[in-house]
C-alpha cells in the first residue's frame, strides 16, 4: 500500500527549471512563492514547451472532461456521503499530519507549474502572465493554510476546542479557477473539513488538475472529492444537502442569492461581485497611475472581480488632454491575442459578451464619449474599450460589466470622487493614487471597500500581506477575509470557548 501522504515520484522535465528546485519545510515560517521570470530567456522557452506538451498530450491524457461534464443528483448523494463518511478520521488527524500534506500539495502545486498554466491557458483563456501568478497564489494558500493550523495548536494549548464545520462545499469561479479554489479547499482541509469542490462548469478542467495535485501531496481522494455541476438539480441538491454544513463560494451576489433562495439557513461564506474604482487625484504620479490603471481595468481581459472598471479623476487631471492622450496610449499598445502567446496581455473572454457587458462594449449612454472604441476581432476576443464621460448613476457607473472596457468620470475634488466610488452597492477593491498623504487618509477614512489600496494596482492580492475579501455587497457572512489571520479558525467552531475569528 502507498503511503497515501508522501509526494508521488514526479517525472523530471528538463526544461521544467523549478521541478528541481521546489522543497517547502512544512515546520518554516511562511513566505511568498515568486511568480516565474519571464524576462529569463529559459523561462520563457520552458513555458512554451509547457504549453506544447499540453497541446500534443490533451486529447489522450484527459479525454473525459469538457465544460459539460455535469454529474447527477445520485453522484452528488454519493459524493457527500463519501465525504461525511470520511470526516471523523480527517477531523482527527494531527495539525502537523495537515501542515506535512499541505506542504506536500504546495510542493506539487510547485512542480506542475507549466501544466496548470497550460491548462488554465487552453481552458478559460487566462493568458501567461496572468495563469503564473495564479499558481503562485495557491502555492500561498497552500503553505499560508498550513501556518494557520497553528492557530488551532494556540488554541488547544488555551484547552479550547476546535471542531471543523463537517462537509464543507466549495463553490468557485471561472475567472480564478486555481487559486480560488485551491484556496477555499486548503483552508477547509487545514480546518479538518472534508470537502466537495464545485467548480465553474466553464473551468473544470482546470479544477480536475487542482484536485489531481492535491491528491498528489497527500489528501485522500475521499477527504477531497470533485463534483462538476452547475446551477441545476444536482447543484441544488449539493448546496442544499442536509449533510453540508456550510458553503464557500466565490461568484455572483446573485448566485449567493439563489443558492440562500434554495436554502435560506445556508451557512453560507461568500465573496461576490464588485463595480471597482479606482480614484487619481490632482496629486497623482500619472506615470505609475496610468500604468496601474490599465494593468487593473484589463488584466484577464478585465475579468476578476477585482478589476478597477472605472477611474474616477479629479478635474484638473480629467480636463487636461495630456492624461486622456496617455491613457489611450497606453491601452491602444496592450496586446491582444489568444493566451497562447506568452506575449499577449489581452487574451480572449470566457463567453461572448451579454447583459450588461455587451451593452457596455457596443453602446454609449448619454454623455460618454469613446477615448478608445473596442473592436470584436472575433466572438471571444476584443479589444480592449475605454470611454469617458461617464455619468454619476448611469448603468455603467454602477453595474457590474465583467470585461475590458473602462468608464472614466470626472470628479470636482477628492470627496466627490469618494462619493462616486461609494455609490454602487458593491465594495470589493478599491485604489487611490495620490501623493498627498492627507488626501490618502482621508480617502481611507471614508472608502466602503474590503481592499483598499493606496498607489498599487486594484488586482492580486497577496496572500497573508493584503488578505482579500468584500465589503457591502461584495460579501455574504462572516466576512473573514482569504489568505488572513483567523480564515482557517473561521471554518470551525469552538465548543467551549469564544470563536476567534
Ligand atoms: N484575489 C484576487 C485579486 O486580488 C481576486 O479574487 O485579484
Amino acid at each position: 500500500v502507498r503511503d497515501r501522504h508522501s509526494v508521488r515520484a514526479e517525472p523530471r522535465r528538463r526544461q521544467d527549471r523549478l521541478t528541481e528546485l521546489v522543497s517547502f519545510d512544512a515546520e518554516a515560517p511562511f513566505t511568498n512563492e515568486p511568480d516565474t521570470d519571464f524576462s529569463l530567456a529559459r523561462n520563457r522557452s520552458w513555458v512554451e514547451q509547457s504549453l506544447r506538451d499540453h497541446a500534443s498530450a490533451g486529447a489522450a491524457d484527459e479525454p473525459a472532461v469538457s465544460v459539460s461534464v455535469s454529474v447527477t443528483v445520485t453522484d452528488v448523494d454519493l459524493a457527500v456521503a463519501r465525504a461525511r463518511a470520511a470526516l471523523l478520521e480527517w477531523s482527527q488527524t494531527t495539525t502537523e499530519h495537515r501542515r506535512r500534506v499541505l506542504t506536500s500539495v504546495a510542493e506539487v502545486m510547485a512542480r506542475r507549474r507549466g501544466r496548470s498554466i497550460a491548462v488554465m491557458a487552453a481552458e478559460g483563456g487566462k493568458t501567461v502572465g496572468e495563469s503564473d501568478p495564479e499558481v503562485s497564489e495557491g502555492i500561498d494558500f497552500a503553505r499560508y493554510y498550513a501556518a494557520s493550523t497553528r492557530e488551532l495548536d494556540r488554541m488547544a494549548s488555551a484547552g479550547t476546542r476546535f471542531v471543523p464545520l463537517g462537509v464543507v462545499v466549495v463553490a468557485s469561479p471561472w475567472n480564478f479557477p486555481y487559486a480560488i479554489p485551491a484556496g477555499g479547499v486548503l483552508a477547509a482541509l487545514a480546518a479538518g473539513n472534508t470537502v466537495v469542490l464545485k467548480p465553474a462548469p466553464e473551468t473544470v478542467r482546470t479544477a480536475r488538475v487542482l484536485v489531481e495535485q492535491c491528491w498528489a501531496g497527500g489528501v485522500p481522494p475521499e477527504v477531497l472529492q470533485l463534483v462538476p455541476c452547475g446551477d441545476d438539480d444536482a447543484g441544488r441538491r449539493l448546496v442544499t444537502s442536509p449533510d453540508v454544513a456550510a458553503v464557500v463560494l466565490t461568484g455572483s451576489w446573485d448566485t449567493a442569492q439563489l443558492f440562500l433562495g434554495w436554502k435560506p439557513q445556508l451557512r453560507l461564506h461568500a465573496e461576490t461581485s464588485g463595480k471597482n474604482a479606482m480614484v487619481i487625484t490632482e496629486t497623482a504620479d500619472l506615470d505609475g497611475a496610468i500604468k496601474d490603471l490599465v494593468r487593473s481595468a484589463f488584466g484577464h481581459a478585465g475579468q476578476k472581480c477585482s478589476a478597477a472598471s472605472l477611474a474616477i479623476v479629479e478635474a484638473a487631471v480629467y480636463d487636461d488632454p495630456a492624461f486622456h492622450e496617455r491613457l489611450r496610449d497606453a491601452v491602444t499598445t496592450l496586446r491582444v491575442g489568444p493566451a497562447s502567446d506568452p506575449a499577449t496581455v489581452v487574451g480572449p473572454l470566457v463567453a461572448p459578451p451579454r447583459g450588461p457587458l455587451a451593452d457596455a462594449l457596443r453602446t454609449l449612454q448619454p454623455g460618454e464619449r469613446w477615448l478608445v472604441e473596442p473592436r470584436e476581432l472575433g466572438p471571444t476576443t476584443w479589444t480592449p474599450g475605454v470611454k469617458t464621460g461617464v455619468a454619476p448613476g448611469s448603468s455603467f457607473h454602477l453595474t457590474e460589466c465583467f470585461g475590458p472596457v473602462l468608464g472614466v468620470m470626472r470628479a470636482t475634488d477628492l470627496a466627490h470622487a469618494v462619493e462616486l466610488q461609494n455609490a454602487p452597492a458593491y465594495g470589493l477593491t478599491g485604489g487611490i493614487w495620490s501623493l498627498d498623504d492627507s488626501e490618502v487618509d482621508y480617502w481611507l477614512e471614508h472608502v466602503e471597500v474590503g481592499n483598499a489600496y493606496v498607489n498599487r494596482h486594484t488586482t492580486g492580492a497577496v496572500v497573508q500581506r493584503q488578505p482579500f475579501g468584500g465589503w457591502k455587497r461584495s460579501s455574504v457572512g462572516r466576512g473573514v477575509k482569504a489568505g488572513g489571520p483567523g480564515y482557517v479558525l473561521s471554518l470551525g467552531r469552538c465548543l467551549d470557548g469564544p470563536d476567534v475569528a
